[in-house]
């Protein structure tokens, strides 16, 4: 594992104070006050457990919430662009070109009526405007570079024709054909056994580094997050409870909920060890939160943790907790 230390330039992506409602018959609190930022070529880990807010907040980055159903506020900066702000022409351009994301499920993203080879050529024709044939010979491009079999005859392959490994290797295919800046990655490998889920990450991280893209990559296995990403931000309810490097967050947690995850995991030097589990279950995010939202599965919990929300501690570049432990951390000033 090496240390990275985050690039001085300013970040491809730069969340602030992302906060989101979804109305209805029950009010969701799914994302509170999230800020994250992603420098260039660089890939940060979303991790957290299930209904945290990790699809939610991916979502909102490329402004694929449902309008009427979801109140967002704060500020989400891609590539420079304002995205709370885009027109609906500006935003077809900007996904697919500036920022794509790949599905847990491809059949979220893959077309069944469309072969693989019309579903890029297509999105290569419509992004770039070049024509079919060139658009066709880019798919082909693709389907090579996420080593497809026979990517010449996959071409006219429809996604029902393909395994699961295959369709989620065309759906990273799809995402890349126009090189966008940004990917988003939520959970690409979870539905995979652990053979094809191996192959197919370490494909991400090298298509990564070939194309100089950063990466979010969404998931709720540590392991998997230590494997391909250069920092971390752990999600719990709706808030990111702490963030740095991977290192950071792997050797020296401070927040009892990324510590609990990882003595919940196996990994490194606890493989052999006595796993540990989290007691309790996430709070309900009906109402939107007032305290430490981990509080009551916490061991060291203290008063004041449910009195007022924990702040945000800034402890260097690059990384934060929402701990009070976090106060004895602070680095002195200069
Ligand atoms: N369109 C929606 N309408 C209402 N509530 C929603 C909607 N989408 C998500 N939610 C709620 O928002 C919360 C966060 O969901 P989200 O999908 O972001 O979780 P997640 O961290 O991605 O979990 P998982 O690991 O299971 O994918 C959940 O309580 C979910 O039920
Ligand atoms: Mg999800």
């Amino acid at each position: 594992m090496t240390e990275r230390l985050p690039s001085a330039a300013a970040p491809v992506v730069s969340v602030e104070d992302l906060t989101i409602r979804f109305t209805g018959e029950r009010t969701v609190h799914a994302v509170n006050n999230v800020s994250l930022s992603l420098g260039q070529g660089e890939v940060l880990g979303l991790l957290g457990e299930s209904g945290s807010g990790k699809s939610v907040t991916m979502r909102a980055l490329m402004r694929l919430l449902p309008r009427k159903k979801a109140q967002i506020s704060g500020r989400v900066s891609v590539a420079g662009q304002d995205v709370l702000a885009l027109s609906d022409t500006a935003l077809s351009d900007f996904r697919g070109k500036v920022v794509s994301m790949i599905f847990q499920e491809p059949a979220l993203a893959l077309d069944p009526v469309y072969t693989i080879g019309d579903q890029i050529a297509e999105s290569v024709m419509r992004h770039e405007g070049k024509s079919r044939t060139e658009g066709m010979a880019r798919a082909l491009e693709m389907l090579d570079l996420v080593r497809i079999p026979s990517a010449k005859r996959r071409l006219a392959a429809y996604p029902h024709e393909m395994s699961g490994g295959m369709r989620q290797r065309a759906m990273i295919a799809l995402a890349l054909a126009c090189k966008p800046k940004v990917l988003l990655a939520d959970e690409p490998t979870t539905a995979l056994d652990a053979t094809v889920q191996i192959q197919i990450l370490l494909l991400l991280r090298e298509l990564q580094r070939e194309m100089g893209m950063s990466v979010i990559f969404v998931t709720h296995d540590i392991g998997v997050a230590i494997e391909i990403c250069d920092r971390v931000a752990v999600m719990y309810a709706g808030q990111i409870v702490e963030t740095g490097s991977l290192a950071d967050i792997v050797r020296r947690p401070i927040h009892p909920y990324p510590r609990g995850l990882l003595a919940a995991t196996v990994h490194g030097a606890k493989r052999g060890a006595r796993l540990e589990t989290i007691p309790g279950t996430p709070p309900s995010l009906d109402v939107a939160p007032v305290n430490c939202s981990f509080s009551p599965r916490c061991a060291s919990v203290q008063p004041r943790c449910r009195e007022a929300l924990p702040p945000r501690i800034d402890l260097g570049p690059g990384r934060f907790s929402r701990c009070i432990l976090a106060e004895q951390s602070v680095p002195e000033p200069a």
